[in-house]
């Protein structure tokens, strides 16, 4: 079966990107901002008043000012072929079928990106599908031998990968982490592609989609890994509005950490994105960049200096002159539903800053008519929060499990219904 992206797809999507950097004043000229600055307030001071301001002017004021200040400018999307590479309908042993997909863009220096997708056999209607980038190949989210490895660079340690590169015995490895039986059981599917085959987690790759294309030509404001990540995800959603086995309305993105951070951005700049789950996501992500515990600006730009663009290093000891804070990236998605979900002992992902970080994104999701958050006070640990903006934290450490998924699940369930 061979599908390509719809002329009104990217259209669509073209209309929300912003291709060249907006002229916004140098980060030295940038006054401080009270903590957390009002995401009801224009750039230059002037109020947000309803629905249609939030809509017509801070929206795309606050994407322009994420990309210039923060993650660097996303290009255009790209044109790709799908090919359907191999169908499995008697998947789990029936219960679901497996299907493997690859999108090969028009471009020749962009990567091919490899999407696994599994969706439950039973049911009456398209599924409702959670979508995520894994950390260490598609072949290590089931024990299928037809799934290709993948060939390029493997960030970690992971079982099964040998030199930063994977080998058979990394099948099934991360079948756990993914608990995907359980989502079929729930009448989900789940849909994952490799993110380092779209941007390899490395500061000098040579491949991935960040050598392909250019969201700007100045190289202060070019995206970084977390918005190339960001723009896979989106792919995918591309895919996924093509398949009719996926219910188009009920599409979530969800990912752990650095791909949580991901997975938050692309549904902050992608309305087609119904509903987010960044897990544990922290800084550059879900936590305040004025927070005082846990990972800061100067520690993360350190760290990983490929991950945003070369502009938020100036920001390593001043992250008080940002003009937004991640409150602000939350309410881009208004009024689709986010669940921050967190570990109690994962204090370096900030799980109290980022309940705060909801708090403030609060007014957004009212003034456009919605619920918002229902708390205003963290819930005790195993208390699923579940209103719009929604909360969770369990005890434990840094890490995606089935039961995280359990918490997905009913959020979804929340808000999209139980799948029948
Ligand atoms: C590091 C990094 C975090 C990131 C995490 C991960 O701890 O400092 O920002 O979220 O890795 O991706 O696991």
């Amino acid at each position: 079966m061979k599908t390509s992206i719809s002329i009104f797809t990217l259209l669509l999507i073209l209309c929300g990107s912003v291709i060249a950097a907006k002229p916004f004043p140098p980060t030295s000229e940038l006054p401080p901002q009270p903590e957390p600055p009002d995401p009801l307030v224009m750039f230059d001071g002037k109020p947000v008043a309803s629905k249609n301001d939030w809509l017509k002017k801070r929206q795309p004021e606050l994407k322009a000012l994420f990309q210039h200040y923060e993650y660097g400018y996303f290009p255009s999307p790209a044109k790709f072929k799908t090919t359907t590479d191999y169908v499995d309908r008697k998947f789990l042993n029936g219960k679901a079928t497996l299907k493997l997909a690859t999108l090969t863009f028009a471009e020749k220096k962009a990567p091919q990106i490899h999407l696994l997708l599994v969706v439950p056999n039973k049911r009456k209607s398209p599924a409702p599908v959670f979508l995520g980038l894994n950390f260490s190949g598609n072949h290590s989210l089931v024990t299928d031998a037809n799934v290709p490895l993948p060939t390029s660079w493997i960030n970690g340690k992971y079982p099964g990968v040998v030199d930063h590169y994977a080998t058979d015995a990394g099948r099934g490895q991360q079948a756990d982490v993914w608990a995907i039986e359980q989502s079929i059981d729930r009448g989900y599917a789940s849909a994952s592609i490799f993110s380092g085959e779209i941007q390899p987690d490395l500061t000098n790759a040579t491949t991935g989609v960040r050598e392909a294309f250019h969201g700007s030509k100045d190289p202060q404001h070019d995206w970084g890994n977390i918005a190339a990540w960001a723009w896979g995800l989106q792919r995918g959603i591309d895919y996924l509005e093509t398949d009719t086995d996926i219910d188009q309305k009920k599409m979530a993105v969800v990912g752990h950490s650095r791909l949580g951070k991901a997975a938050l951005l692309a549904a902050a700049f992608d309305d087609r994105i119904a509903l987010a789950v960044p897990l544990q996501a922290g800084a550059g992500g879900t936590s305040p960049a004025r927070g005082k515990i846990g990972e800061s600006v100067q520690r993360i730009n350190t760290g990983f200096p490929h991950w945003f663009c070369g502009e938020f290093k100036k920001f390593n000891d001043q992250p008080e002159r940002l003009p937004f804070d991640q409150h602000c990236l939350i309410a881009l998605c208004a009024p689709r539903p986010v669940l921050l979900s967190n570990a109690t002992e994962d204090t370096w992902a900030n799980p109290a800053g980022q309940f705060e970080m909801l708090k403030a994104a609060d007014k957004v999701y009212r003034l456009v008519g919605t619920d918002g958050l229902a708390s205003n006070a963290m819930p005790e640990e195993g208390r699923l929060i579940e209103s719009t903006l929604g909360y969770y934290i369990r005890p434990g450490k840094h890490s995606m499990t089935a039961d995280d998924w359990k918490i997905f699940l009913d959020f979804a369930d929340k808000h999209f219904g139980k799948p029948h």
